[in-house]
């Protein structure tokens, strides 16, 4: 059977029912993300460019000439066009992605937004232990650019494991990374509970999913879209809520929801400076620059070899 379907019957068959957010993005899943991204409440896409626009000097100084930028699970692509645009003399951007149509239409639309610089898309899967192919890593200068506070949907463990990995797989001494930072309950919660629904519809495409490629029976109007930011484990959690007791069948398999289970979907971990700073140096890195927005909602961090 599928990688989906092993993965929800495990996540499932557990006490405290989970599903892993990578299967929120399908190419419907990833057009509401688009979505969410441009909404009033979800601060975080729009305080990220404008914090590299605002900074693109420093920033391309950071990194210097002649850099060859990879960026894995790559994008919409808004803002490694800014990145680009603002270095100098860029020799090469890898957009890398573990899907090979994805990333190949990731680049050939960069191409012509991009013409001064070379694109190469590498297949990669963040779970293997593959190395860059070698005839990038013999290129100076190799940065990693990983935006949009992906890193705070890794537990912090598996954050330092792939910080390490930028290291010894990607041979970049240089990062430019996007953390969220720690703020109001408030702001946090409204981020992740919009009034338009459109987050609701990105938790709920999982379900929907489920319905099409595993030929589950859910009814998406039988569970309720909720995110709480956990203080203690300084987390926004994403949860699908049962709405009453119900059976409900994945091809042959049946699951039984109480009513009010939760199935847990998404983590997003949020920051404080010195939070990051010491994940960061357990994975080897040294924080050298920290830029951020007037109301010190996200950060824009770059880091070096220590
Ligand atoms: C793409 C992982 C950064 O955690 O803010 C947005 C995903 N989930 N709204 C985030 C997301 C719900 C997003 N990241």
């Amino acid at each position: 059977m599928s990688e989906f379907f092993n993965h929800v019957i495990e996540g499932l068959s557990k006490k405290d029912k989970k599903l892993n957010p990578k299967w929120f993005y399908d190419y419907e899943g990833s057009k509401i993300f688009e979505q969410i991204t441009k909404l009033d409440e979800y601060y975080i896409t729009r305080t990220e460019i404008d914090i590299l626009k605002k900074n693109q000097d420093e920033i391309s100084k950071c990194i210097g000439e002649h850099a060859t930028i990879i960026e894995p699970g790559a994008g919409a692509g808004e803002k490694i066009k800014i990145l680009i645009k603002s270095l100098k003399k860029p020799e090469l951007y890898v957009p890398s992605d573990i899907s090979k149509t994805y990333i190949r239409d990731i680049a050939t639309k960069l191409e012509k937004a991009l013409p001064n610089i070379k694109i190469e898309p590498w297949v990669f899967d963040f779970q293997s232990n593959e190395k860059i192919p070698s005839h990038i890593y013999q290129k100076k200068n190799l940065t990693t650019f990983f935006p949009g506070s992906t890193i705070g949907n890794f537990e912090p463990l598996d954050a330092i494991n792939f910080l390490k990995k930028v290291k010894n797989q990607f041979y970049s001494d240089k990062i430019i990374i996007g953390v969220d930072l720690i703020k109001e309950k408030k702001i946090l919660e409204r981020a992740y509970n919009d009034a338009l629904g459109v987050t609701s519809k990105f938790n709920k495409n999982i379900l929907k999913r489920m319905n099409k490629e595993l030929n589950a029976d859910l009814n998406l109007d039988f569970f309720k879209h909720d995110a709480i930011f956990n203080k203690k484990k300084s987390r926004i959690e994403m949860r699908l809520i049962s709405q009453k007791k119900q059976h409900i069948n994945i091809g042959q398999t049946s699951f039984l929801f109480q009513d009010q289970e939760i199935i847990h979907t998404e983590n997003s971990y949020k920051y404080s400076l010195d939070m990051f700073k010491n994940l960061a140096k357990d994975a080897g890195w040294s924080v050298a620059k920290i830029w951020v927005d007037k109301n010190k909602l996200f950060s824009v961090q770059f880091l070096i070899h220590q």
